[in-house]
């Protein structure tokens, strides 16, 4: 990997003009810093805004985040997806409650100990919020790089990751290592696009960077095509009795693990035999799909109506004010909640 020495100087002074004012700048403790970069894992910043505000309100520190009550911390996470981070938020700051009496652990291998946080997350909270000179590697930073040096190697290994973490933590710069890292982050989501559209003429660094100089900003990075998803048709259904909709838990393990959905089944299969359920009415209630990184939902929804309340071992149901503040339903579900709502304010407005 050719060298990066050039980089700091243009690239902390371009940061300097053009850093987005964002929350978790304005006062980067460590427990901040490591909710931010939590949520912002797979997830744009500007959904995470409203996010964050709400966690951080409910769950200011480790302490109060330790004794939320699971039902509490899926509905903060409720749209934000990946939701096993939330649970591994909550892990960790029991273990930050428990092995490190309620304060924030300081050096890169203990913060790389607690549940959830890996290579980029322990390096983005021991620079930003420490000081340290640890780099933080996410996709962003493995792009400019990859760009910068010219490097055609693909970035989805670990071999490529550990090679950049190299080369960066020879030229973070010892007095602002935070800042060096957030500016690589933000010159990777403001001018150093991926899919071919970089903004060169934007670029601070454009006149030493190889991929530009040799016109392959994209062919740069080189990345693995990703495995295929699997397909799943499933029937969803919406059953009502009066003003409520039945919900049920998904398993603790896996997909959603123990998030709130709307019954449902794989299609084909006789779902409503299988629970013993007789509804009186049965009407289609439209299609959706939900993608997610490994599997795609395609989904038809029945509406049902039910003349009885005895539900299935484990299911419950919701009226409209506890499905709104009470019960966490991911957002593969969101495209039924019209056809919900509209149902459940037919019996009470
Ligand atoms: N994406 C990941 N970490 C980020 C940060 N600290 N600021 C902005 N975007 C980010």
């Amino acid at each position: 990997m050719s060298t990066l020495d050039q980089l700091p100087v243009p690239l902390l002074l371009w940061y300097r003009e053009n850093a987005r004012d964002l929350p978790w700048r304005r006062d980067p403790t460590p427990y901040r810093v490591w909710i931010s970069e939590i949520m912002l894992q797979q997830t744009r910043v500007a959904a995470v805004l409203e996010y964050y505000r709400r966690f951080l309100e409910e769950a200011p520190g480790p302490a109060e985040l330790a004794a939320l009550p699971e039902d509490r911390l899926m509905k903060l996470w409720q749209g934000l997806g990946y939701y096993s981070r939330a649970r591994n938020l909550q892990k960790a700051a029991r273990q930050i409650m428990e092995e490190y009496g309620g304060v924030f652990p300081n050096t890169y291998e203990s913060i790389r100990s607690l549940a959830g946080v890996g290579d980029y997350t322990a390096g983005a909270i021991a620079s930003l919020a420490f000081g340290l000179p640890r780099a933080a590697v996410d996709g962003n930073v493995l792009r400019v790089v990859a760009r910068v040096t010219g490097d055609d190697g693909d970035i989805s290994t670990p071999a490529m990751k550990r090679k950049v973490t190299e080369a960066l933590e020879e030229v973070i710069p010892i007095e602002a290592p935070g800042t060096f890292n957030q500016s690589l982050m933000e010159l990777g989501a403001l001018v150093c696009l991926p899919n071919g559209a970089p903004l060169c003429d934007r670029c601070p660094v454009a006149e030493f960077c190889r991929a530009r100089k040799e016109g392959r900003t994209g062919e740069l990075p080189v990345k693995a095509a990703k495995k295929g998803r699997r397909v799943e048709e499933r029937t969803v259904w919406l059953l009502f009795h009066e003003d409520q909709v039945a919900l049920r838990r998904r398993p603790s393990r896996g997909l959603l693990a123990g998030l709130w959905e709307y019954p449902n089944g794989l299609s084909g299969e006789d779902s409503l035999a299988a629970w013993g359920l007789t509804p009186s009415s049965v009407t289609p209630a439209g299609i959706g799909v939900h993608i997610f990184s490994h599997i795609e939902w395609r989904m038809r929804a029945m509406l049902g109506e039910l003349p009885s309340e005895d539900l299935p071992e484990g299911w419950v149901w919701a009226d409209r004010r506890e499905l709104r503040d009470t019960y966490a339903v991911p957002s593969a579900f969101a495209c039924f909640a019209g056809k919900v709502e509209e149902r459940l304010r037919r019996d009470r407005p």
